[in-house]
């Protein structure tokens, strides 16, 4: 076990809220992070036209349990009407905690029909999505996530924040990138200490939270209400106890390579379970596999073989094997 430093004493951790990840956050996933800590959970993004026919995929993308709450949709589209019907549609569906609206998604997909961050680029159009669907959701809290802005040429996340809190959107997640950077480069933490000034609603700062002293780093720089954390719980859902630990001051234990394939396995039988088909959900695994094992002793051979697994007793046998490995080349790989 390694121990890292605690950083403060009794320093009171904010909110900590798990990114929404396309094929990634399904229930299954948000509930290992309700176990791990995390306090508020969002689905993957959902078009609103999925919503509108009710089709069997996004039935799966917004079904959750009781145990997730608060828990919020997240919403994709650019049609403000189409929206707020979804909104409607959803709130006698499923009766989420909230909906989130999506600013940000970069793919292109979702940017040629004006989806996700395209609107970065229509403030018009973005306000007018969020006050639809601010009416229409009417008691029921409508939050938004933005980045930065489109390009580095139009960087406007203080002047969208704006616009958001003024059509009453209750709370706003900032990626600080824009959506020409992807995943590349890092956040701009200055600029999201720049919304949180500038705004009274709550702002949750978002990107490149890696560890426990990260957040404490960057909540202390930035002065967000909350911290909203993507890909460092894909690979490590132990973050969120992470983080807690360095605000307390406490030393963090980081989990054992037993703990962590214990934990791979139960996430792939809770998956199994969800679908009903062993060989799918293995599939449906192997990203997660990969997320999981980057960094692991085993290297591409140990990854090789989990990238071709179809069962979960294949993955105990390879787990068993990694572990044997371990217990006699701990510093292998
Ligand atoms: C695989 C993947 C899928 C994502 N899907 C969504 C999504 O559906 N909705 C959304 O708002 N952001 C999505 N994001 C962006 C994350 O929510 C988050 O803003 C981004 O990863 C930066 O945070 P991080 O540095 O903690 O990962 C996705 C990111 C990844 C890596």
């Amino acid at each position: 076990m390694t121990l890292s430093e605690g950083g403060a004493r009794d320093e009171v951790c904010p909110p900590l809220f798990l990114a929404p990840m396309a094929g990634v956050t399904n229930t299954v996933f948000r509930r290992i992070c309700r176990g791990m800590g995390a306090d508020v959970l969002t689905s993957e993004f959902v078009s609103a036209e999925g919503i509108l026919h009710r089709n069997e995929r996004t039935r799966r993308y917004v079904e959750f349990q009781e145990s997730e709450r608060p828990f919020g949709i997240q919403l994709f589209g650019a049609d403000p009407e189409r929206l707020a019907e979804a909104t409607r549609a959803l709130k006698d569906w499923v009766a989420p905690d909230f909906v989130d609206l999506n600013f940000g998604c970069p793919v292109n997909k979702v940017v040629c029909k004006n989806g996700g961050s395209s609107l970065l680029r229509d403030c018009p159009l973005l306000g007018r999505v969020a006050g639809a669907v601010v009416r229409a959701a009417g008691a029921l809290p409508v939050t938004a996530k933005i980045r930065a802005g489109w390009d580095e040429r139009s960087v406007n996340a203080l002047e969208t924040a704006r616009v958001l809190e003024s059509e009453g959107i209750a709370r706003l997640a900032v990626h600080g990138r824009t959506r020409a950077q992807g995943y590349s480069g890092a956040a701009d933490w200055t600029l999201i200490a720049e919304v949180a000034a500038a705004v009274s609603i709550p702002v949750i700062g978002n990107g490149d939270i890696r560890s426990g002293a990260d957040a404490l780093e960057k909540f202390r720089a930035s002065g967000v209400a909350g911290l909203m954390i993507g890909r460092a719980a894909m690979s490590n859902p132990w973050i969120f106890p992470e983080i807690r630990a360095a605000f307390s001051g406490e030393p963090f234990a980081q989990p054992t390579p037993a703990a962590r394939w214990a934990l791979i396995q139960r996430h792939c039988a809770a998956e199994m379970a969800w679908r009903g088909d062993e060989v799918a959900a293995m599939k449906a695994m192997r990203s997660r596999l990969m997320a999981y094992t980057r960094g692991m002793p085993g290297g591409p051979r140990l990854r090789g073989r989990l990238a071709r697994v179809e069962s979960l007793s294949g993955l105990e046998a390879l787990a068993a094997s990694a572990l044997s490995g371990w217990a006699s080349a701990p510093d292998q790989g």
